[in-house]
């Protein structure tokens, strides 16, 4: 894997820039980009993907798209993406870099049996593993063998896709099912670099809403604990460990890689 792959010329798209960990990928990649890159942002809150883009700095060039990833279609994100790049095309980067971060935690509320709402289950998907899995390709397709620009693709996995919280039957089987995409897209492509980083349990809105909200008994003990235990990170310390893990290139194409894991330096 080429040292550089955060610095250079390079074209860097984060999903779910608008808060929480998305917004500090986007801060503290851009940091360590080089002239002209060009960093596009997506999320549904335009005002959260301005502040973010406003935390960036002003060598590198960033665009912001407000769109629902739950509701749109490949034809929509390719669309995004090829304006955001412009007429000089993909072949003016060194990389291409995509963060497929944005998620929902989806209903904690209920044990599995009662998860028998197929609407309820198609939007999950469809913003979970569908869309990631759906802009992928379309990435891929623009930034494709023959581009000759280095690619690299992260996925935001989590503890949950491998590790059943009663209650959390959404959360955790899309996660389990998004991982495995990725890494069955690894498998496939081994001129991509592909990492599925578990970035431990960070202080967000989204573990706000699991400590809150999660019902099954058992499942809200652990996070209760969690919660009164040191072992809740920051956004920075948990980006900043995804950048060591990248710079360190210890990991193989697809593996899933935590927060805590010792990697050899
Ligand atoms: N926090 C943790 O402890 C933790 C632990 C393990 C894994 N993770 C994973 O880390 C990633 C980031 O989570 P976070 O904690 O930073 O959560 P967060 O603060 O809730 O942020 C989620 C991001 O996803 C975006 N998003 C949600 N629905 C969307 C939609 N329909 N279309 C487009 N964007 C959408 C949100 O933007 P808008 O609302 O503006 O659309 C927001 O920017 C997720 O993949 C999560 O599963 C988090």
């Amino acid at each position: 894997m080429s040292a550089s792959l955060l610095s250079g010329k390079v074209f860097l798209l984060v999903t779910g820039a608008s808060k929480g960990i998305g917004r500090q990928i986007a801060e503290s990649f851009g940091s360590l980009l080089g002239e002209g890159s060009l960093v596009l942002l997506l999320a549904r809150n335009s005002n959260g993907l301005k502040e973010t883009a406003n935390k960036l700095p002003k060598r590198i060039k960033v665009q912001t798209r407000s769109v629902d990833l739950r509701v749109t279609d490949a034809n929509h994100l390719k669309d995004i993406i090829s304006k955001a790049v412009g007429p000089a095309g993909v072949t003016q980067f060194e990389n291409a870099i995509i963060v497929h971060n944005a998620a929902s935690i989806g209903d904690l509320s209920k044990p599995t049996i009662a998860l028998t709402d197929f609407q309820t289950w198609r939007d999950y998907y469809d913003l979970n593993v569908f869309s990631p899995a759906v802009l992928n390709g379309v990435f891929m397709q623009l930034f494709n063998e023959a581009s000759k620009v280095t690619r690299f693709v992260i996925n935001v996995t989590s503890i949950a896709a491998n590790t059943p919280f009663g209650s959390a039957g959404y959360y955790c089987s899309g996660k389990a099912a998004r991982t495995m995409f990725f890494k069955v897209f690894a498998t496939e492509n081994p001129n991509v670099y592909v990492l599925n980083y578990s970035p431990g349990f960070v202080d967000t809105d989204m573990l706000h809403a699991v400590i809150t909200g999660i019902t099954d008994p058992s499942a809200r003990n652990f996070f209760r604990e969690v919660q009164s235990s040191d072992l809740v990170l920051t956004t920075q310390q948990t980006v900043n460990r995804m950048i060591e893990i990248i710079k360190l290139q210890k990991f193989n194409s697809g593996d899933i890689i935590d927060y805590s894991d010792l990697l050899e330096a």
